[in-house]
């Protein structure tokens, strides 16, 4: 076994990932099933089809046997409780959680700000993007003295800074990476890490429209391009750009010293200045 299997190699490691059929789960799933994880994607059964995404990374991986699916919303506890249970009849215990439920659904002046909807983005990407399955997971690992397990929230530039028009999803994501701090300390004593990545601008399902005007020429929205012309990098995250540093925080071997960090992947968004 080579030097880099040792470090990264996940054999025996079992991870959940919820909002797994998206584009950013999605390709997370990959990069651990190519390093030998067991993988089981969480997702509704409404937009993405969790059951298509298993058998998308069956094509790709060659993971066949190593990849499952469970049909849950993880913003109502019960479901979660029920779904942990599933996936270790399924999988074996979950020893890593990657918290993938996530995205924004408005944009607009503060003043004219629809309530109903500030609200349904705070619950999914607060309750249904962390809470919930935090909770539910983090008691199963303390109450059967299951150590060594790990937590990966997903944060975002808005975590950082509150981007213009999107501040129910700023407030939300900011949240996020609060609760990564305070799990990461919490949950020490407990030998379970908690950490966050903060991707910068990925084209996923969520947010196409508000980035690309024209998906055949390639054009643009303003705000995409205000964007690109923001980001060092000079071009949108490709969701090749999240693998490593997923493997890395999920490795206990790679990071088993690492928990409370957020890592920005971002092409350099967060330094733009002028
Ligand atoms: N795409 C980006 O540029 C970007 C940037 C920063 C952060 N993020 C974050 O990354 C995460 C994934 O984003 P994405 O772009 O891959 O989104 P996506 O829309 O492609 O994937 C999210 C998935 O979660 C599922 N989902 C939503 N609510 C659910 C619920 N209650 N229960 C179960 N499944 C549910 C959706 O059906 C979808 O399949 C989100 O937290 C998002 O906020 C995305």
């Amino acid at each position: 076994m080579s030097y880099t299997e040792k470090l990264f190699g996940l054999d025996g490691v079992n991870v959940v990932i919820t909002g797994g059929a998206g584009i950013i789960p999605g390709a997370m799933a990959e990069a651990l099933l190519d390093c030998g994880a067991k993988v089981c994607l969480w997702g509704r059964g409404t937009g993405h089809p969790v059951q298509d995404a298993v058998d998308a990374l069956v094509k790709t991986t060659g993971a066949e046997g190593r990849v499952f699916g469970v049909t849950v919303d993880t913003g109502t506890e019960e479901a979660v409780v029920k779904a942990l249970d599933e996936t270790i009849a399924t999988m074996g215990a979950p020893t890593v959680l990657i918290n993938g439920v996530g995205g924004n659904k408005t944009k607009g002046p503060f003043p004219e700000t629809d309530i109903k909807l500030f609200e349904e983005v705070m619950i999914l990407n607060v309750m249904a993007g962390l809470v919930i399955p935090t909770k539910v997971f983090s008691r199963y690992w303390i109450e059967n003295k299951i150590e060594k397990a790990s937590i990966i929230n997903i944060a975002s530039m808005a975590s950082y800074i509150p981007l213009s028009g999107v501040s129910a999803y700023a407030a939300a994501k900011a949240a996020v990476m609060n609760l990564t701090l305070a799990n990461a300390r919490e949950f020490a004593a407990h030998g379970i890490r908690v950490n966050g990545i903060a991707p910068g601008f990925f084209v996923g399902y969520q947010n196409k429209a508000l980035l690309i005007k024209n998906e055949a020429t390639g054009e643009l929205t303003d705000r995409g391009q205000a964007i690109i012309d923001h980001t060092p990098f000079g071009r949108f995250g490709d969701v090749d750009d999240l693998k490593g540093t997923t493997v890395y925080l999920v490795s206990e071997k790679a990071s088993g010293f690492v928990t409370g960090v957020t890592i920005p992947i971002d092409g350099g968004f967060l330094t733009h200045t002028v």
